[in-house]
């Protein structure tokens, strides 16, 4: 497959291994007081649960996946995530995977990411 995304987040595994981690401790870093909604996650299985799904948006570009985002953004309102932490968990996780990548990101990757991004918010808007 020719997707600069997916490539991108295969290096990443390769790499890291797992991505949970990191990616959360970016979101606990950036949004402290979310860490404290997982308090029952104690296996993390709720964590990368939403991560796979997340992954999936991503390399879906929410062609079919919109209409479940759409619900997601619903039930988080409900865990107390508002709409716009929850769009740009996106753009974190696209951050932590140029940092891990270093100089293997390349320009495609960066295009390839910024216009995922704006087809997620396009086809599953707040
Ligand atoms: C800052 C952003 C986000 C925060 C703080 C957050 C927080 C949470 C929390 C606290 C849970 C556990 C809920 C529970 O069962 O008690 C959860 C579950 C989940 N999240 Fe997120 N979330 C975020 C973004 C997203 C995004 C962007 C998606 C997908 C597009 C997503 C998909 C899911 C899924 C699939 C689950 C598991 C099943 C469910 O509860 O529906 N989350 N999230």
């Amino acid at each position: 497959m020719n997707d600069a995304v997916a490539e991108s987040l295969e290096l990443l595994s390769e790499r890291v291994g797992d991505p949970k981690p990191m990616i959360y401790a970016r979101l606990f870093e950036r949004h402290p007081e979310t860490e404290a909604l997982f308090v029952m996650d104690k296996g993390g299985h709720v964590r990368g649960q939403m991560l796979s799904m997340v992954f999936e948006a991503l390399l879906d570009g929410g062609e079919r996946l919109a209409g479940l985002i759409g619900i997601e953004r619903m039930n988080h309102m409900g865990y107390g995530v508002p709409d716009e932490a929850f769009d740009n968990f996106y753009a974190l996780v696209m951050e932590t995977v140029r940092e891990a990548l270093g100089a293997a990101w390349t320009e495609a990757m960066e295009a390839g990411w910024r216009a995922r991004l704006a087809a997620l918010s396009a086809a599953a808007p707040a």
